[in-house]
């Protein structure tokens, strides 16, 4: 059976030169970053430059990078840092229907401690409106969090817009980046953003480890407590080998932002797919603001699941879940008000750096067989 890898926003492999940069932490490297001895030094001077690299991509200083265990904790580190820091100031935040449980989740456990949420809507193509930012604003809001680009769909969200709202406030503004680091550009100055989430599985660099920006002068309460790591924001003895995987595949991931030639492959995939179905196929997300290498396919009066089962050997994914003999449809599809048939049908494709012409007319010839 051929395996073709279309779910890179699922998780991505390890960039070779992720795994050469990581490879002297596996052995001889393994003094504490915190030791100020032979062994300690280089560990330290690893974590820094891994720190550079994140910021370089970012566009910001290195003292404004935390690292984190992975997009999860940084979400939940903005938002709940944020709340318990400035609750005093309000208990209220803004987010959107179409977050990542990693963000909904904390909003939800906010909320059980006396927060109140708005959970702002999409429209159909799962974009937010920065005038329903503005709308949803009291005197209580302390924070506003939306994602960059969506998981499912890879509608990017109009965050420079948003943040001219937010800092017209004095509010502070998070976005989840997860998706979009290392695909489309991400520079803090062009955001605007205050908090900003890295997944480091996302972009070539492991699982189990990421990033939050921290702009200076914001102040969190931080999740983790103990000595005075990451500048006493997250105690813990560093993970100099995983850090160094996410700072290298940051820098790397400089050259491949906008990834035009996986968006002209991502097209022809959709083209093709329209010639195939005709009226059959619906294309769920926003047409021309969507990540690059982001296909959310319905096939309309199929099932996403048993599409995916006759696909074998083709790793995708679809947002519906089948529960005890039903099909629930994906919350991100549901906001945007797709209709249940059609939701019912979608499939997530998602490309990467090494898919080639030759996989995707693979999966093409598979998918016109179930026509
Ligand atoms: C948009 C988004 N946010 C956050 C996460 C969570 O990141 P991690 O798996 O590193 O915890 C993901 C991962 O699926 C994601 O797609």
């Amino acid at each position: 059976m051929r395996h073709v890898y279309l779910d890179f926003n699922a998780s991505t492999p390890l960039a070779p030169e992720v795994v050469a940069a990581m490879e002297p932490f596996l052995g001889g490297f393994y003094g504490n970053p915190s030791s100020h001895h032979w062994a300690g030094i280089p560990a330290k001077e690893a974590l820094e430059k891994a720190r550079l690299q994140v910021a370089g991509l970012l566009g910001c200083e290195a003292d404004e990078i935390v690292f984190t265990s992975g997009g999860t904790e940084s979400n939940n580190h903005a938002i709940k840092g944020v709340f318990l820091a400035r609750r005093e100031h309000g208990g209220h935040v803004i987010t959107t229907q179409v977050e990542h449980p990693s963000v909904l989740q904390p909003c939800r456990f906010l909320e059980a401690m006396g927060a109140t949420v708005t959970y702002l809507p999409v429209d159909h193509t799962g974009m937010v409106t920065p005038q329903d930012v503005r709308k949803a604003i009291t005197p209580k809001t302390i924070l506003v969090s939306i994602m960059h680009a969506n998981n499912e769909v890879g509608t990017i969200q109009p965050l420079a817009e948003v943040s001219r709202i937010t800092r017209d406030h004095g509010i502070l503004f998070h976005t989840d980046a997860a998706q979009s680091v290392g695909k489309i550009p991400t520079r803090i100055a062009d955001l605007g953003v205050d908090l900003l989430s890295v997944a480091g599985h996302k972009v070539y660099a492991p699982k189990g480890v990421g990033a939050l920006y921290i702009r200076r002068g914001v102040r969190l309460e931080p999740l983790h407590h103990g000595a005075g790591h990451e500048s006493g924001r997250r105690a813990g003895t560093e993970n100099v080998l995983l850090n160094t995987g996410l700072g290298t595949a940051c820098e790397l991931a400089e050259k491949w932002v906008g990834m035009p030639e996986v968006c002209k492959l991502r097209d022809y995939f959709w083209k093709r797919l329209c010639e195939i179905f005709a009226d059959a196929v619906v294309l769920n997300g926003h047409p021309t603001q969507r990540l690059p290498n982001t296909l959310n396919v319905s096939f309309q009066g199929r099932i996403g699941t048993e599409i995916l089962s006759a696909l074998d050997g083709v790793a995708a994914s679809t947002g519906s879940a089948c529960h005890a003999g039903t099909t629930e449809i994906s919350p991100v599809l549901r906001a945007m008000g797709i209709n249940t048939d059609i939701a019912i049908g979608a499939i997530r494709f998602s490309l990467g750096r090494s898919t080639t012409q030759d996989e995707i007319d693979y999966v093409l010839e598979k998918l016109s067989l179930l026509r």
